[in-house]
């Protein structure tokens, strides 16, 4: 042992020191400081039913707590001195509170091992931060919703293709972006759900020897249920995966919408502009204004979906039990929690400061021929089968851009000649206003549908 370094908790049959580099190595400190608060709270619970159980009198647990709660405060406090030959949060912990309260700091490991000490430190960390993420989640959802409510009747083109397809509202594509926070709310619940069970009590991986009370652990610590297998328990990360699968889409969902909020913004359309708070410039180009958040949001999409590829595969034809590989969990789910709560914070602040540019988008909608579905969709209603009606308007369409105008301009006369069954009603249809207004369904474009769909929404919100 080097001067340097702390007499280890577990060297009684080592004859020589770890390797200095071997030390630094395997110690996971430097990122498992982030559990303190979850590993301490894990303790006093388990300490708490070591007491209840006859393992440890009132007094030993007493001391215990105090202990631990002074040590909470140290590290709350930044004056904890954390050290690398102790290798991780826990053994930091369990030296300092020996330290502290002399032997009986070291009968809190009774009937426990790192292994589900480690297991459920994650999951009280990991439940903490899904409570946090959900709540940003809502958050941004009501800032939607209020900005799809603002702009209901709005209208823009709905593209296919990146084309212009048929005129939409706004409103209705705002909601398109809350039905897929919707489904990562609920994607997000279920995963809680299975984040929400306690390993402790697995010990090193078969268990303990002494008369544990794993009912009441998980009582104090408010588990929903107990890990029923020991060996899982311990070896168990699906919980992290699946957090960070869940985490992957909500960050896909979130890229596209940043590309669409980078195009929106460019000056090829300028449908939309962002506050210059979410703005930079450039250096050289003074014209310059740069949509830097959408774009870092997409491109922080990257790191997330690495890190379901770095546990899936950490994960990857490891033997039962414990394994030291494990460790590496927790830099990229660390990661993925902060990246996603930034980019939920960024866009819960853009979102309701976007404004909106209503003539330009209107205009890319007549320019696109938007209608041109509605004067198909007509013609139907007078008895022509719908691909003979497809055609019909294929050619007016082609006649209209000779002409460089929009369908809505067309003559009667010339409406007529390409079929008969053309009226003068047609020209309601062929108006933006017309095609959105007609689209009077459950699920539709139509304005009134929009405000219905955000009734819908903020009833779910408010029912969580
Ligand atoms: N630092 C370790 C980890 O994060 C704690 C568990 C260590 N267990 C062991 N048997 N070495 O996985």
């Amino acid at each position: 042992m080097t001067d340097k370094q702390d007499k280890k908790l577990w060297d009684g049959r080592f004859t020589e020191a770890t390797d200095e580099f071997v030390e630094t190595f395997t110690a996971s400190v430097s990122f498992d400081q982030q559990l303190a608060s979850y590993d301490i709270q894990g303790s006093i619970a388990h300490a708490t039913m070591l007491e209840a159980v006859g393992v440890l009198t009132a007094d030993e647990v007493s001391q215990i707590k105090i202990g631990l709660e002074q040590i909470h405060d140290d590290i709350l406090a930044n004056r904890f001195n954390w050290s690398v030959s102790l290798e991780d949060v826990h053994m930091n912990i369990e030296k300092a509170l020996t330290d502290k309260i002399g032997d009986v700091g070291k009968k809190l490991h009774t009937g426990r091992s790192r292994n589900d000490q480690v297991a459920t430190d994650i999951r009280l960390y990991l439940r903490d931060k899904i409570d946090l993420i959900a709540l940003l989640i809502t958050n941004l959802q009501k800032g939607i919703v209020a900005l799809a409510e603002r702009e209901a009747d709005t209208i823009l083109p709905g593209m296919t293709h990146l084309q212009v397809a048929q005129p939409i509202t706004f409103g209705h594509h705002m909601m398109a972006w809350n039905e897929m926070l919707e489904r990562d709310y609920g994607r997000l619940q279920d995963c809680r759900a299975r984040v929400n069970i306690l390993p402790l009590g697995a010990a090193a991986l078969a268990g303990t020897t002494f008369p544990i009370d794993r009912q009441l652990t998980a009582k104090i610590l408010n588990f929903d249920a107990l890990a029923e297998n020991s060996l899982d328990a311990v070896s168990d990360r699906d919980f992290a995966i699946e957090f960070t699968a869940f985490a992957s889409i909500l960050m896909m969902h979130l890229s596209r919408w940043s590309e669409e909020m980078i195009l929106w913004s460019s000056s090829q359309f300028e449908f939309i502009e962002l506050p210059d708070r979410f703005c930079t410039g450039s250096s050289i180009m003074p014209q310059k204004k740069n949509p830097d958040v959408p774009e870092l949001v997409r491109g922080k999409s990257a790191r997330v979906f690495g890190s379901l590829t770095a546990l899936l595969t950490l994960m990857k034809a490891q033997p039962l039990a414990y394994n030291k590989d494990n460790q590496e969990d927790k830099e990229p789910l660390f990661d993925v929690v902060n990246t996603l709560a930034d980019c939920l914070t960024a866009f819960v602040d853009m979102v309701p400061a976007i404004v909106t540019r209503p003539t330009n988008m209107r205009n890319a909608a007549m320019k696109g021929y938007a209608t041109a579905t509605d004067l198909a969709d007509y013609l139907v209603k007078k008895g022509l089968p719908f691909r003979d009606a497809h055609d019909v308007v294929g050619k007016l369409v082609g006649l209209a851009i000779k002409r460089t105008v929009d369908l809505s301009e067309l003559t009667l006369d010339e409406l007529q000649q390409a079929s008969i069954l053309i009226d003068q009603d047609v020209f309601e249809i062929l108006t933006l206003e017309g095609s959105v207004k007609a689209r009077n369904h459950l699920g539709g474009t139509n304005p009134d549908q929009v405000r219905l769909a955000i009734q819908r929404a903020r009833n779910k919100i408010s029912n969580r």
